[in-house]
């Protein structure tokens, strides 16, 4: 069985990346593995060589985004085990398919609305299609960057016009993500560390810069009255586990905050639940599900869902739920998980 963990050597990794795990499982069970270089020439046929392909690619670098699933799908239609495979990644960072994936098997998302023409949005608004707040979303990005609560018709017709003409630019914002990080501190040994990522934020955001303007849809979902926080709950096979976020102070977005809790009575069964029957339903490997659970019914909606998360941040939970809404004291680490499904 020979194994490849796909990663450019010359660049530095970030230290989210699942291939650091991923080389660290390997080592420890000592299982031989190759380090390929995915941007290269040729590496079709060189990456043929091997039976088992891992990648850990990120929506922040755009030429991830350009073609790390062309290169991992081709993989996969020659008969490869990959991670992540068609079924976890076709949909990555495109909320736009992942609602009409979650539609198909009625996965308990908000109200979702998508128009193609400015015409079919002034038609919605004529018809009192939705209630105001909505939130409008571009299909990619990620911390919140891309998602605003749009108040009024008004404001609904001022933003559609920009989608239909111009688009918006999907880049993250610098200002935004510090200024949260910033308030969400609450000791010096946090702002400490998240001031040492700041070079390597730096770089995923020169990466990120590189993004096209989004254009020509719009996307809403039903606005979920919540309790403060999300959670983002992650089913690998049997497993799942979860990270809460807090909501940034005066706003409605959790996601990018940095302001996390563990606190396992906020998982509820019915989430537990709806989250693997989605996995199952799905054929996902690996999942990782943001879920805002409302405030007045107490019901988890899926507001999005991503192959990929900080690891880190999972295994502070320090456990897991099994299927039936047990828990297990014994931290879950999803890169480990995958490749010990994987490898064996
Ligand atoms: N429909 C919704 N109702 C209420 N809050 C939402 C809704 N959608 C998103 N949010 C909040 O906004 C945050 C960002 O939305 P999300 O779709 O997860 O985008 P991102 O890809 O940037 O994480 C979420 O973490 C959640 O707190
Ligand atoms: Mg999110």
């Amino acid at each position: 069985m020979k194994i490849a963990i796909l990663f450019d050597e010359n660049e530095k990794l970030h230290s989210t990346s699942w291939s650091i795990p991923w080389e660290e499982y390997c080592q420890r069970n000592n299982i031989s593995y190759q380090v390929v270089n995915p941007y290269l020439n040729n590496v079709i046929k060189k990456l043929l060589e091997f039976d088992i392909i891992l990648w850990h690619y990120s929506n922040y670098s755009f030429k991830d985004m350009l073609m790390a699933r062309n290169v991992l799908l081709t993989l996969e239609d020659r008969g490869k085990k990959v991670f992540p495979a068609f079924k976890d990644a076709w949909h990555f960072d495109d909320k736009l398919a992942e609602t009409y994936l979650l539609e198909s098997v009625d996965a308990p998302i908000p109200k979702s609305y998508y128009y193609y023409d400015l015409e079919s949005v002034k038609t919605a608004i004529a018809q009192n299609s939705f209630s105001f707040p909505v939130v409008a979303k571009l299909r990619n990005g990620s911390g919140s960057h891309n998602v605003k609560l749009v108040k009024s018709p008004a404001e609904l017709l001022s933003y559609s016009g920009k989608m239909f003409s111009t688009g918006l630019n999907s880049a993250p914002s610098l200002l935004y993500k510090a200024s949260s990080n910033i308030v969400s501190a609450k000791n010096i040994k946090t702002f400490i560390n998240r001031a040492k990522r700041i070079p390597e934020f730096l770089r995923s955001l020169a990466n990120a810069k590189k993004f096209n303007r989004e254009r020509g849809y719009v996307y809403l979902q039903e606005f979920i009255p919540n309790n403060g926080y999300d959670l983002k709950i992650v089913v690998v096979g049997d497993k799942l586990s979860y990270i809460g976020r807090n909501i940034r102070k005066g706003e409605f977005r959790a996601s990018g905050g940095g302001d996390l809790f563990y606190d396992k009575d906020k998982v509820t069964k019915d989430v537990i639940d709806s989250a693997f029957k989605t996995s199952d339903d799905l054929g996902f490997q690996c999942m990782g599900y943001d879920y805002v659970v409302n405030a007045e019914t107490g019901k988890g909606m899926i507001i999005e869902i991503s192959y990929g998360f900080s690891h880190h941040a999972l295994l502070a939970a320090k456990g897991y739920f099994d299927r039936d809404g047990n828990w297990h004291d014994e931290p879950l680490n999803v890169p480990y998980e995958i490749a010990g499904r994987m490898i064996g």
